[in-house]
């Protein structure tokens, strides 16, 4: 229903249409109209509504373009396969279901909208429709199941270099993979595994970009954590070129990866993080403990000095920023 109230608006754009004629065209109640029209509206579509005159489409949600995506895609197997959805629980869901079918290395899934996006530590991730980049990708990376740190932090990198060239504030790492603006959290990554026998079968990036969502986009509770870009930049980003311009980042540094190892990986973490040397919170099986991160090691772990003295190796987790 609401794909045909949707096509008769769009054969009838610039034109007011009444309710009674809406309700006769697809054979429901006028209240049904005004219900689909809602449902419209949470989907990012504008309409007028005058009384005795009807209601008239004013905008349309802008959607992600396969064919402009290919278009601008630099890489050489990272993105070159590219499925993108409507509406998904979860691009991760997709992109497992899809290596179990054979899905190549750099195989990419998008969607519009996640209902069920999954973030970090069992935590949701908020994916509102034609606001942002929710996407998974497939890697096959032949290293050994201890070494996945490292390709969580070489994500970031990545991450955190494409969108930096899309606003002018600094853009920054937070132990392991979270990207702050301001402090404000801009983007996640989710890296989730199959391994056999400590060999990685497959690792599904699931990278969380919010682009073009306003404040009143987001639910209260994350007002005062999260920002998107459309917030720190004033204007609307093209998210077609926002995922070319990270896949060749990833591309480039997996590359560099494979041939140099992490040391330079790592260099290159540490330059653009701001969790190290100053004071942190991180919860660990005796509860929360304060102290400061020091530096990364060659596995990727975090080395932090507790307060009372006692050194702490974190491979994953989550830290709190205290300054
Ligand atoms: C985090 O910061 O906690 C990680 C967030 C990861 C979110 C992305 S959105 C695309 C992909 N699909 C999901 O369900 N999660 C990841």
């Amino acid at each position: 229903m609401n794909e045909q109230i949707l096509r008769y608006f769009l054969e009838h754009e610039d034109q007011y249409i009444s309710g009674e004629e809406l309700s006769r065209q697809l054979n429901c109640s006028r209240t049904a109209v005004w219900k689909h029209i809602e449902v419209l509206r949470k989907q990012g579509y504008v309409f007028d509504a005058v009384p005795r005159k009807g209601y008239k489409m004013l905008d349309k949600p802008i959607i992600i373009q396969a064919a402009k995506l290919m278009q601008s895609l630099q890489t050489k197997t990272l993105g070159r396969v590219l499925r993108i959805y409507d509406e998904v629980d979860s691009t991760q869901n997709i992109a497992h279901s899809l290596v179990r079918q054979g899905a190549v290395e750099g195989t990419l899934v998008l969607a519009e909208q996640q209902n069920a996006g999954r973030g970090r530590m069992g935590r949701s991730w908020y994916s509102p429709k034609g606001k942002g980049i929710w996407m998974s990708l497939v890697l096959k990376p032949t290293i050994a199941m201890q070494f996945t740190p490292q390709l969580t932090l070489l994500v970031a990198i990545a991450l955190c270099r494409a969108i930096q060239a899309h606003v002018p504030q600094q853009v920054g790492i937070k132990w392991p993979n979270d990207l702050l603006i301001n402090g404000r959290k801009i983007s996640g990554i989710l890296l989730e595994s199959s391994a056999e026998d400590e060999r990685l079968n497959y690792v599904i990036a699931g990278i969380g970009i919010s682009v073009n969502l306003t404040s009143e986009d987001y639910p209260t509770e994350l007002r005062a954590k999260a920002t998107s870009l459309f917030i720190e930049k004033g204007q609307l980003i093209e998210r077609e070129q926002l995922i070319c311009d990270f896949l060749l980042q990833l591309e480039v540094l997996l590359e560099l990866y494979e041939q140099m190892g992490f040391a330079p990986i790592r260099s290159l973490w540490e330059a653009l993080t701001i969790s190290l040397h100053k004071p942190i919170r991180i919860q660990t099986a005796k509860g929360w403990v304060e102290g400061t991160a020091n530096s990364i090691d060659e596995m990727g772990a975090l080395w932090v000095t507790c307060n009372d003295g006692e050194i702490i190796k974190l491979y994953s987790g989550d830290i709190e920023l205290l300054l």
